[in-house]
């Protein structure tokens, strides 16, 4: 997959993540299994930001955590750089994955209540054993960089500190790893709208300074618009269209992307009505039982007889732009 080709990209470079036919299902009671991601491709490029954007339900956070290995995938492969995660034995796999950092929608319970800002932020060191003068000294520079200060959060517990000073704590303690990729799921929709552009602010500031490639996971079009260099659309557990984000709401050409853009304010201009859900399909089908052909057809303006019986590959249409649908022209 080609990237936007953005300054600080470096697309020559290989892959710093690839996920290739990623599967995640849940098996439920003794014969129902939930399709949260069926057969997922991801290249994040060398200092690139990938959005992944679709509804709740979508398997977005599947997508995420199956990448991370907390479960791992139940088929596919990750790489990060050229180690293969899948099958890797536990003390490995803890390693290799400390490479990869996840910061999650509620920071507040992701964080254990019982302890102190200080051992929160350092918990992940553990695995290297690394111990001594120079953990507080590294502890106390990373809070400086999230925007805390040491001396006012060091003894602090989790309830003592806002959702947003929460969400710093995670990040520094995801920033102590030294990872490579930050994977944020929906870092900001937990949080007060005073606090997220701040939060945004620091998740890109972050990025630049520590060198980082980052998958950002949102349900929010304009969140995921300004962060990105590239956005991936997502539905029912498939990729409905990649592309770069400069100039999202014009260049989708998807149906599903089109009506999500159609549902932000402002939108209903760019992505007419002629592509907006019709009242009667707003329900996001199951994922125990996703349409045949293409996942979309039940909601799609567009649908015909071919979309029900035939799934649309992904194909170029353009620039480092991608969509799975068979009434787009290329
Ligand atoms: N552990 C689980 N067991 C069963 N179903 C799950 C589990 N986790 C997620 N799901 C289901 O998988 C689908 C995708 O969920 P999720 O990945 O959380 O979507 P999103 O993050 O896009 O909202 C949903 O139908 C959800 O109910
Ligand atoms: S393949 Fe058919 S149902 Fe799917 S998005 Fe395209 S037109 Fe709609
Ligand atoms: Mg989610």
């Amino acid at each position: 997959m080609a990237g936007s080709g953005t300054a600080h990209m470096r697309p020559d470079v290989g892959p710093v993540l690839s996920v290739d036919q990623m599967v995640v299902e849940f098996p439920v009671g003794r014969k129902q299994v939930v399709h949260a991601v069926s057969g997922l491709n991801i290249d994040l490029l060398p200092g690139e930001t990938l959005g992944i954007l679709g509804e709740s339900g979508c398997g977005k956070s599947s997508a995420g955590r199956a990448v991370m290995q907390e479960p791992p995938p139940t088929s596919g492969s990750v790489r990060l750089g050229t180690t293969e995660l899948t099958g890797l034995k536990t003390r490995d796999l803890r390693r290799a994955r400390s490479r990869m950092q996840m910061i999650m929608q509620d920071p507040v319970s992701s964080l254990n209540p019982r302890r102190k800002v200080r051992d929160l932020v350092a918990e992940g060191l553990a695995i290297w054993g690394f111990d001594g003068a120079d953990k507080d000294a590294a502890i106390r520079e990373t809070l400086v960089a999230v925007g805390l200060d040491p001396d006012v959060v060091w003894d602090r517990r989790p309830h003592e500190l806002s959702g947003g000073q929460c969400q710093r704590v995670c990040i520094a303690r995801a920033l102590m790893m030294n990872p490579e990729v930050l994977i944020c799921d929906e870092p900001v929709s937990a949080l007060d709208v005073s606090v997220q552009a701040q939060i945004l602010n620091l998740l890109e500031r972050t990025k630049e300074t520590y060198d980082l490639s980052m998958i950002f996971i949102a349900h929010d079009v304009s969140v995921v618009k300004n962060i990105s260099d590239r956005v991936m659309v997502l539905y029912l557990g498939k990729t409905c269209e990649v592309l770069p984000s400069a100039n999202l709401q014009t260049a989708a050409r998807h149906p599903y992307t089109r009506t999500l853009i159609a549902s932000i304010p402002g939108g209903e201009e760019i992505a007419p009505a002629d592509v907006s859900l019709s009242a009667a399909s707003t329900e996001l089908p199951s994922p125990l039982n996703p349409p045949s052909g293409c996942r979309f057809r039940t909601r799609c303006p567009l649908a015909t007889d071919q979309c029900a019986a035939e799934e649309p590959e992904l194909r170029p249409v353009g620039e480092g732009h991608f969509i799975a649908c068979h009434n787009v022209a290329v």
